[in-house]
């Protein structure tokens, strides 16, 4: 393909250096004269290992050039690839004046040459809504005509990171693409048809929250692992033998367990172990701002779920669920008795719906928990899920094992608000998932 790449920075040198290398012809485009005199001179205006070779076998091969013309690039391009800064503004902002300078460029461009066919990839890391709502709105008042007359629009995030670029180019982790109208992103995925990677097509905002949520999870796990060595010094442990050995765990630890947005966190471990060690490092005057923030953030779920409900105004809710699990009676620090307890509180009528939970049969801790948040349990447990027909709001708290009674209730005019969710559960305007 004909490709111009705006920005000749680390990830625009790497990703128009890749691309010519695999046969591409490639324009780069940057404000920097410099820059674009290195490319020309066949030198890479960056340092990354690899990319002087590639850059100057493209450049010798014909396949790579730079410009500072962006009308001529777009002139001589078929598909323009995005890859300017997008620093932080003061506030904590992402200053996105380079892109909306950029697509007001590609937009005028196009205007001149009305071209039949063009694609716009934007791979800067922009916050959801960005692409939308700043670059498709600036080519379409550049350009003159409407998003998909001639051209269409692309998110592509970019997972390089700096030092193994090359590498990263061609074993990425994966390719994701956001499209707004079906099958674009075939065009696109036509030049990663020698990378061997999972392919992900899938909306524009989603390919925008997915760089954050990657970006912002390797925040936390650095931090993570930062505030457990601190511990582990104080303790005199070898934090690294313990990272070592808490990462061989890829059943529960290095896995998908616990990454699905749902309902707060409980049960007699969780909670306890967190105090326990967040107590610990405040004793011994450590502070682990992570760690601190996991309790604090966990009971924020619960309030958000009760200004949920009280949004309805409900007369009677119904609960599906109060252990801090399904499959057990263990209700001990479940935040779905402190749900109860506060709805309670508040004076809502609750009916509870939980198989596993007899009162009769509990016993211990357990026992002693229940007695101190809902001393009257056994009034509010009905054995039936058709006992809660006669609920306004229903929480569904344990997953169900199929969507029947969803659906019924659904069909009643009830509202339900569903804390463990599927991806694919109906929609309609009773429904409301937590975060989906
Ligand atoms: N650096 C990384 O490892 C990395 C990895 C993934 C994603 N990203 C994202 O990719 C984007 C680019 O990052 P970077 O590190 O390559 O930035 P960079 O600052 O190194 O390069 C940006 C380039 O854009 C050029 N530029 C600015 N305005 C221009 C214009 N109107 N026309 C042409 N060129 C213009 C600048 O002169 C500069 O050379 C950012 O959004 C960043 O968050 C970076």
């Amino acid at each position: 393909m004909r490709i111009s790449v705006f920005g000749l920075g680390y990830v625009g040198t790497v990703t128009a250096a890749c691309l010519a290398a695999n046969g591409n012809q490639v324009i780069g485009v940057d404000v920097v004269q410099d820059k674009v005199e290195d490319i020309n001179a066949a030198r890479s205006p960056i340092v990354e290992d690899d990319v002087d070779r590639l850059v100057a076998h493209a450049v010798a091969a014909g396949c790579l050039r730079a410009t500072t013309d962006h009308e001529q690039a777009i002139a001589d391009s078929e598909l323009a690839v995005i890859c300017v800064g997008t620093p932080s503004a003061e506030n904590g902002n992402v200053d996105t004046r380079y892109v909306e300078r950029v697509a007001a460029q590609i937009g005028a461009a196009l205007y001149n040459r009305q071209k039949e066919r063009f694609l716009v990839v934007l791979r800067s890391t922009v916050l959801p809504g960005t692409t939308r709502s700043l670059v498709i709105t600036t080519l379409e008042r550049t350009s003159g005509r409407a998003v998909g007359q001639g051209y269409d629009v692309l998110y592509h995030p970019e997972f390089l990171r700096e030092g193994s670029s090359v590498k990263d180019f061609y074993h990425p982790p994966k390719i994701v693409v956001g499209e707004r109208s079906p099958s674009t992103a075939r065009l696109l995925l036509n030049l990663y048809d020698s990378i061997q990677a999972p392919r992900f097509v899938t909306s524009l905002e989603v390919a925008e929250m997915i760089k954050y949520a990657d970006n912002v999870f390797h925040a936390v796990k650095i931090t993570f692992a930062n505030e457990i060595g601190q511990l582990c010094q104080r303790l005199g442990i070898d934090s690294r033998e313990v990272m070592e050995i808490f990462c061989a765990d890829t059943q529960l630890n290095i896995s998908p367990v616990y990454l699905r947005p749902g309902f707060a966190f409980g049960g007699s471990c969780l909670p306890k172990d967190v105090r326990a060690l967040v107590y610990y490092a405040r004793h011994h005057d450590l502070r682990l701002p992570l760690l601190e923030g996991a309790l604090p953030s966990n009971d924020e779920q619960v309030e958000r779920v009760l200004q949920r409900i009280e949004r309805y105004r409900p007369g009677q809710i119904g609960l599906v669920g109060l252990a801090f699990k399904p499959g057990t009676d263990d209700l001990r620090e479940s935040p779905l008795v402190t749900l109860a307890e506060r709805l309670l509180g508040k004076g809502y009528q609750l009916c509870i719906y939980d198989p596993q939970v007899q009162t009769a049969r509990l016993v211990g801790g357990n026992r002693a928990y229940v007695k101190q948040h809902l001393p009257h349990l056994s009034r509010l447990l009905i054995p039936f899920l058709n006992d809660l027909c006669h609920c306004d709001l229903i929480v569904v708290g344990h997953p169900m094992p199929d969507d029947t009674w969803l659906n019924h209730w659904l069909e009643e005019d009830k509202i339900v608000l569903d804390l463990v969710g599927k991806r694919s559960r109906p929609s309609h305007p009773g429904y409301e998932g937590l975060y989906w």
